[in-house]
């Protein structure tokens, strides 16, 4: 059973392959945190559980025992004004204007399955491998009422976390804050490892010690952001890659989030995550109820290769919906680098053409096929298709397209408007826009609130009519600029503060009915590169754009970062020009290849200009390419080295998912003079099997290759990469 219940104790313990978390309800309803680590069987922690006189600290209403004390106990969930002054997962105020809410136990079920949390994305259970436990807290005076789900699976050592808060009383409650989860860690010296980053520099990872105080990490944008990344890491100081403690906590949420990190007076440490109270309030009238995003919880003492894998697999079976999750995806060629706006029919066919001689399988024509759409300033919103510009309809370039036996894609932006649109005329009020003010721009676009429902019925008329009407395999659904003026014309003046989440549960509506009536339709999440790369858009799209920086030497820290918690197979990653558009850096046509088959593999640059050497290596790759996408998808990935601080070279490895094959990838940062050996150590391998080595013929066991490893010829040059396949044999 993974979810063990002692009724007489109110002890839950929820137990996984190799974790175990455990909770316990008091005398006085007070849901207590006891544990969360590697597996310690049935055992009742209660005894760890540490009580002192803490000067300060308050006791609760009737408690006359000095050392029993909201604010030095471990919690599952707190309330709020009460005698925690930690950071909190509330705060509210209620229909007497008092901010407090005093959580006490009520009842804990379990429930066979996994819960949903209708309108938001988030984890689901094909294999029966979860289970739910429910515990209802409530505060005895508002009664406000939250329910705690735990889904609870086993095989994937992850525990997701979710609350629904319902106001049982008769008194109007407004929520200021409403988190997820909390996760208090009575003991232990943590380290925070989280991903920070800027527009085309995405999810740079960061580590250093939780100290004394609050960090936090979040986003006010109106999406997950370029700057922040849902995603927190809380690692033992001695944690590596390969080995010690390490937690994840991975929001499904694609807005505004918070996750807080705090180490208490005692030493303890509390890691709240939801959405950002900034600006948040959500009005609760009586018999209301509010449902946060799920987080997903997960524990390994493998290091944080392990913990990477852990979500990996989790992701890849139990968050990502699309069909084309186990699917090899079809090696596409993009327009927007090699033309950007400038271009027509013509020239996107023979781009087409081009590509298609050399082994390409789907065009997609990125943005300005549209409306009024010269160029970034205009145009948004009028989803016809410009004939005039393209010389001819959509659907002769797509036959003629799909006559050469390319598949066709295209590229969509639904949440903006550009001023001087029809449909910015016809429908002012759909933007976000305060009443009196003038809205910032962003990208010369305006944002529609996508919290109404006429918008979003709108969108969905639009994009399902285009899908319906046209032979389209693939979506590149992107969202350029982030939201201000958050306002929005059909909510009250007293609910304005729902206006954000709203947003989103409004865009994940529409991306539940298109996603779900074409299911084939390959969807790839964007916002201006990787502005929302999360969990809640995997749900809808197996993958995303991962950065607008296509320069390969900057790609290695993307990706790299982006690999601690999401799969390789789900980041988009082209083959650009050299020089690069964005650094304007020079590299080899191989190097860019190499790091773009560390994720879903394509080109984006005029093939036109290629010579023929260099259109002879591009068959070659889409050669390989093709033998690692399985890997890719279903194998196990290895950071080799710390792209962050590792000067030298940056390497990582892709293993098949029963060891038969294995493909390492290294890129040379800085060649030297006077050469010190590139060593590296494989890992994952099986230990006994024999490897033959692609580029050499020469054969070692997986012992060797992990121990011993590959000492490779001098690689000088800028930015050498090398690709070595390995493939199991019997001699
Ligand atoms: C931003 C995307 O990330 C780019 O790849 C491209 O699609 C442009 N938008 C088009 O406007």
């Amino acid at each position: 059973m993974s979810i063990q219940i002692i009724p007489a104790k109110n002890l839950f313990t929820l137990h996984t392959a190799h974790t175990s978390y455990q909770m316990w309800a008091d005398e006085r309803g007070i849901l207590h945190h006891l544990y969360y680590g590697p597996a310690i069987g049935d055992d009742d922690l209660r005894p760890t559980e540490f009580y002192s006189d803490c000067g300060f600290s308050p006791n609760p209403a009737g408690v006359e025992v000095r050392d029993y004390s909201l604010d030095t106990m471990s919690q599952e969930y707190t309330g709020c004004g009460v005698g925690d002054y930690r950071i909190s997962c509330l705060s509210v105020s209620n229909g007497d204007g008092s901010p407090l809410a005093d959580l006490r136990f009520v009842e804990a079920k379990l429930v066979p399955g996994k819960y949903s949390l209708p309108g938001l994305p988030a984890a689901f259970d094909e294999d029966g491998d979860c289970q739910t436990l429910r515990v209802v807290l409530k505060d005895p005076v508002t009664a406000l009422t939250v329910t705690l789900l735990y889904g609870v699976y086993e095989k994937a050592d992850v525990i997701t976390r979710a609350a629904i808060l319902e106001n049982g009383g008769t008194g109007t409650i407004r929520l200021h804050k409403a988190a997820s989860a909390c996760l208090d860690l009575p003991f232990g010296e943590w380290e925070l490892i989280h991903f920070h980053g800027r527009h085309c520099m995405e999810r740079q990872p960061q580590r250093a010690p939780l100290s004394f105080g609050i960090q936090t990490l979040r986003s006010a944008r109106g999406a997950s952001s370029h700057h922040h990344n849902p995603f927190a890491i809380l690692a033992a100081p001695h944690t590596t890659e390969d080995a010690g403690d390490c937690l994840g906590a991975m929001l499904v949420y694609s807005g505004n989030f918070k996750i807080e990190c705090e180490v208490s007076q005692l030493h303890s440490t509390r890691l709240i995550a939801g959405i950002s109270d900034d600006d948040f309030c959500w009005t609760l009238a009586p018999g209301e109820s509010f449902t946060t995003p799920e987080v997903l919880f997960s524990y390994t003492t493998g290091g944080l290769g392990e913990l990477s894998r852990q979500y990996h697999r989790f992701l890849q079976h139990s968050i990502i919906r699309s069909p084309w999750k186990n699917r090899p995806r079809p090696i596409l060629i993009n327009n927007w680098e090699a033309t950007y706006m400038d271009f027509d029919g013509e020239r996107i066919y023979n781009i087409t053409r081009q590509a298609h001689e050399l082994g390409v399988e789907m065009m997609v024509l990125d943005d300005g096929w549209f409306g009024e759409r010269a160029d970034d300033t205009s145009g948004l919103g009028d989803w016809w298709v410009n004939e005039e510009k393209l010389g001819c309809s959509l659907s002769d370039l797509i036959g003629r397209i799909r006559a050469l036996g390319m598949r066709f894609g295209i590229w969509i932006e639904p949440e903006m408007v550009c001023r001087g649109t029809r449909l910015y005329a016809e429908h002012p009020d759909w933007v976000l826009a305060a009443p009196g003010r003038t809205p910032a721009t962003g990208r010369s676009q305006l944002v529609l609130d996508m919290g109404r429902k006429d918008v979003v019925d709108c969108l969905y008329g639009i994009f399902s009519a285009l899908l319906r009407d046209n032979d389209i395999s693939y979506i590149k659904w992107d969202m350029n600029r982030n939201i201000t003026d958050l306002y929005s014309h059909v909510l009250p003046a007293g609910r304005q503060g729902e206006a954000a989440h709203r947003y989103m549960l409004g865009l994940y509506d529409l991306l539940d009915r298109l996603t779900r009536e074409f299911p084939e339709v390959l969807f790839e999440g964007c916002s201006g590169g990787g502005g929302r790369f999360d969990a809640g858009m995997l749900q809808y799209f197996p993958q995303i754009w991962c950065s607008d920086d296509t320069d390969p030497i900057h790609r290695l820290k993307i990706q790299y970062g982006t690999s601690f918690g999401y799969p390789p197979c789900t980041m988009g990653s082209h083959v650009s020009a050299s020089p690069n558009h964005q650094s304007g850096r020079h590299t080899p046509l191989n190097t860019r290849a190499v790091v773009a088959m560390a994720g879903a593999f394509g080109y984006e640059l005029d093939l036109g200009l290629l010579s023929e050497e260099e259109k002879a290596q591009i068959r070659t790759q889409i050669d390989t390419c093709r033998k690692l996408q399985p890997l890719l998808l279903d194998g196990r990935y290895d950071r080799l080295t710390d792209a962050m601080t590792d000067t030298c070279f940056t390497a990582w490895q892709l293993t098949a998912s029963d060891a038969s094959r294995a493909a390492v990838s290294l890129v040379v940062l800085n060649p030297q003079a006077n050469p010190w050996p590139i060593h590296i150590t494989l890992k994952g391998l099986d230990p006994d099997a024999h490897y033959r080595d692609s580029r050499t013929g020469k054969v070692f066991t997986g012992a060797a290759l992990c121990h011993a490893g590959l000492t490779l010829p001098i690689l000088s040059g800028d930015y050498t990469a090398v690709q070595i396949l390995l493939e199991r044999t019997d001699t």
